[in-house]
């Protein structure tokens, strides 16, 4: 394995992006090929067997480009497939759910902690047991918000729709008396304003927003290091994309999630199977 090598990230679709984003703002001289399953996506609604499998596609392409290591930027797949990658993938793997629970127990003053995420990723329990394990003491309610998706796919962000959304699933918490929401899916940043908006409001006090895609960005450094695998200071570090399908769809969304324009970006459309 050399360090000069890229990291591997990917996802059910192009929110990984988001994650991509946070990396390249911490680790600037890194390569990244980066794979978004747009053939397949949600994965959230999804059921866990499949979720695995599609996970186990993903992590396999992207082992054929040499990889040094491997992101599961998709919070459906960290939460119900990580450990089998773990045990099949012979690379050093990190998911996006310890990173998110490690940075909403340290932003946590009264120890409650509100977590949203797809159906897959709630029903799976993964936050509940990242968080209590880091500290048994905090308490977490977990709430699945599937609508969120689309509605940031559709760069339906700002106004009447997704505010009514967000304070749809955030009344059933307001009795909870949580400090801290963590942003379970990979979509979610593009609405954290509104979501901040939002839930302020009905709390009537602001409550702290934990991007997990900034936490894995961190941690990710951190691994880096601790390997010995981090890329040398030489250029800046590329970025390669691969999709399932779409190319075209995914190029226009894209530069959303990723907060910069696309162009001269290589996107090339592969198939898993
Ligand atoms: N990438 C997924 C996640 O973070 C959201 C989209 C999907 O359902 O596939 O959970």
């Amino acid at each position: 394995m050399d360090k000069q090598s890229a990291i591997g990230v990917f996802d059910s679709g192009l929110g990984g992006l988001t994650v991509v984003r946070a990396i390249i703002e911490q680790l600037e001289f890194e390569d990244i090929v980066y794979l978004g399953d747009t053939a397949r996506i949600p994965y959230g609604t999804r059921s866990a067997q499949t979720v695995v499998r599609y996970a186990r596609n993903c992590a396999e392409k992207l082992r054929e480009h040499d990889i040094k290591l491997l992101v599961v930027a998709c919070n459906t797949v960290s939460a119900v497939a990580l450990d089998i990658l773990r045990e099949q993938i012979d690379l050093p793997i990190l998911g996006v759910i310890a990173p998110g629970a490690k940075a909403a127990v340290e932003a946590s003053r009264r120890g409650r902690i509100g977590v949203i995420g797809t159906l897959a990723t709630i029903a799976s329990g993964a936050y509940v047991r990242a968080i209590t394990a880091i500290d048994p003491r905090m308490k977490v309610y977990a709430r699945a918000t599937p609508l969120l998706v689309p509605l940031a796919e559709e760069g339906w962000t700002q106004g009447e729709v997704p505010r009514l959304a967000v304070r749809h699933y955030f009344e059933p918490l307001v009795e909870s008396d949580i400090d801290v929401v963590v942003l379970g899916c990979t979509h979610y940043p593009l609405l954290r304003s509104v979501i901040e908006g939002e839930v302020g409001m009905l709390f009537s006090r602001p409550i702290s927003v934990v991007d997990s895609a900034q936490a894995t960005a961190q941690q990710l450094a951190s691994l880096l290091r601790e390997k010995r695998l981090r890329a040398e200071k030489k250029r800046p570090g590329s970025l390669r994309l691969m999709v399932t399908d779409k190319p075209g769809r995914f190029a226009e969304v894209a530069s959303r999630f990723l907060g910069r324009n696309l162009d001269g970006l290589d996107i090339r459309q592969i198939d898993l199977l």
